[in-house]
């Protein structure tokens, strides 16, 4: 079986146009969405990734602002910055990028930011209810990553989804998100014993470990749907994901490819966000 490839830029570009309509006619009713993004310290993957959501922002017709810091700029400053913008009503959505400085507290600094603009959905509220399966934020890698599973209509309903990886931010989320969906889960990670026993019965696997290659062909079952959401970057520059893209499009009925798969529709799934919390506002 050779895969179908699942065009990341392709489904985050149709979306992106259908924002773009609905922040038009957002316009005309006098309210315009917008998004602060803070960054502490020159990582050049933020730089990066912040470059891409000013981009997404700006196709679609969002306000986007970077508040930009130097690596020595502290905790207190960051929270009170944060605290000004949760009570400005201009903008809707507030993202500090990670990660941070290792003298700010992560946990201070997204607890910090007001639960109605936390467009990352990282604050503990948010990730209750989605825990629940109440309204919310949703974080934007999963919510993306499921949008992918369904424009391509393969069933998610019944599957067994295989998570490998367990971060807050994709795999523990996105597990949530498709246990809300009907599927069965089942979580792997780093002290998994006997991971491929698991990768090969998986109907929809899901890589998010952070290792370039790690996940081989031989441990997809034929068939299955691959959601690589690794991003490494190799020694000659190129990017690459977690799964052997070109021996597993030859099993896979489905996959995502690295770059250009679930990337875009993360930062879609930010300007969906945005948009949303400004609808709310309206409310
Ligand atoms: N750094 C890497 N991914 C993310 C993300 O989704 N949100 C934020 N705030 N920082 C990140």
């Amino acid at each position: 079986m050779t895969a179908t490839i699942i065009d990341g830029k392709q489904i985050a570009k149709q979306k992106r146009e259908a924002l773009a309509k609905e922040v038009e006619q957002l316009k005309l009713e006098g309210l315009t969405p917008k998004l602060v993004v803070i960054l502490v310290g020159d990582s050049p993957a933020s730089l990066s990734y912040i470059k891409g959501k000013r981009k997404a922002a700006e196709e679609i017709g969002i306000g986007f602002k970077l508040e930009h810091f130097s690596g020595d700029y502290s905790e207190k400053e960051l929270l009170q910055l944060i605290n000004s913008y949760n009570n400005n009503s201009e903008f809707h959505g507030i993202l500090v990028q990670l990660p941070l400085p290792k003298h700010i507290s992560e946990k201070a600094v997204i607890e910090e930011i007001s639960p109605l603009k936390d467009v990352d959905g990282f604050h503990p509220l948010n990730v209750g209810k989605m825990m629940i399966g109440q309204e919310s934020f949703l974080p934007c890698t999963p919510a993306g990553i499921v949008e992918m599973i369904k424009s391509v209509g393969a069933e998610i309903k019944g599957k067994h989804v295989v998570v490998v990886g367990r971060s807050n931010i994709v795999g523990k989320p996105v597990g949530q998100l498709l246990l809300n969906e009907d599927a069965t889960v089942t979580y792997c990670h780093s002290k998994t014993a006997n991971l491929s026993e698991f990768t090969k019965v998986a109907d929809i696997l899901i890589a998010a470990v952070g290792r370039a290659d790690f996940i081989k062909a031989d441990d997809i079952k034929n068939g299955a749907v691959v959601i690589d959401v690794g991003v490494n970057r190799l020694d000659n520059g190129k990017l690459c994901g977690d799964v052997e893209f070109e021996k597993a499009k030859e099993v896979a009925s489905f996959i995502t490819p690295v770059p250009g798969g679930v990337g875009p529709m993360t930062i879609t799934m930010l300007a969906h966000n945005t948009v949303q919390s400004a609808k709310n506002q309206l409310k």
